[in-house]
């Protein structure tokens, strides 16, 4: 209304039946909003809704960013594998933010019934800023005692432990300027062992998609290209960048490793 923006006030009210919506214009960014996406279970109020809900989880910039949830399953699961035939050690992955840390579980609970041996070797550490989240991701894992929660700054000093063999990381760099986010590719890029990996993705605009973040969730994304991505991972000192794009083309899925 301060804006003048009078033809969105229908839409806002209608938006706000959907559990999505609602979330993302509420709380702009949120760990929610994202599991939500990830979890791809439509919900609302009163059967419209739920509907509405369903329509918006098939967006593109949805379906854009469950593609990370994906990329960061698949390779969580590829580095560990790899790693557990070279070395007879316990492997540590961490995820920051971490939000609700399902990728993290559901690689667990296929490690745990396909390799138990394997899962019996890694140990998975989340880092968030919120406790709330950290609560959430603690009920979600608390069969698997291979987890630990840390409450923690992400872009402090010291905040990340060393010695990982992966370290992924969703869902921030939209938020960061890039002298930010270099900063943190940095620190990352040193909590690593040798060979370890880190496992990342960048958005490119949706224009639906981003209009509705910015007129209606006040959120304003910093957006990358590949080129962007790989050209800042470099930067920070990673020496060999590997990227795809998702199927809906708006996402770029990233591992980089230290040594090539
Ligand atoms: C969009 S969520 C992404 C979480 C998760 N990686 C995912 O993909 O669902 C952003 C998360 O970043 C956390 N966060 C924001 N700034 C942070 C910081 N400086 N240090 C640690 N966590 C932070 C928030 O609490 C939130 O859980």
């Amino acid at each position: 209304m301060a804006e003048g923006k009078y033809h969105l006030l229908p839409v806002y009210a209608l938006l706000t039946t959907s559990d999505l919506a609602r979330e993302g214009i509420r709380n702009s960014g949120s760990f929610r909003f994202a599991d939500h996406i990830y979890r791809n279970e439509p919900s609302g109020r009163y059967g419209v809704g739920r509907l509405l809900d369903r329509v918006l989880l098939k967006l593109r910039g949805a379906r854009s960013m469950r593609s990370r949830f994906f990329h960061s399953r698949r390779e969580i699961l590829r580095v560990v594998r790899e790693m557990a035939g070279v070395t007879t050690g316990q492997l540590t992955v961490l995820s920051v933010p971490c939000g609700i840390a399902r990728d993290l579980y559901e690689v667990a609970e296929t490690l745990h019934t396909t390799e138990p041996a394997l899962y019996e070797h890694v140990r998975f550490i989340g880092i968030d800023l919120d406790g709330e989240a950290l609560d959430l991701s603690r009920e979600l894992t608390q069969d698997h005692p291979t987890f630990d929660f840390q409450c923690a700054d992400a872009l402090a000093a010291g905040s990340l432990p060393g010695r990982l063999d992966a370290i992924v990381s969703l869902g921030f760099g939209e938020f960061l300027s890039d002298g930010m986010l270099y900063d943190f590719y940095r620190r990352c890029h040193s909590s690593l062992n040798p060979s370890g990996r880190f496992i990342t993705s960048a958005m490119s605009r949706d224009r639906i998609s981003d209009y509705l973040a910015r007129e209606l969730a006040e959120l304003y994304t910093h957006y990358r290209s590949a080129d962007q991505l790989v050209e800042l991972l470099k930067s920070a000192g990673f020496a060999k960048v590997q990227t795809t794009h998702d199927e809906v083309g708006l996402q770029t899925l990233a591992v980089a490793e230290k040594v090539p």
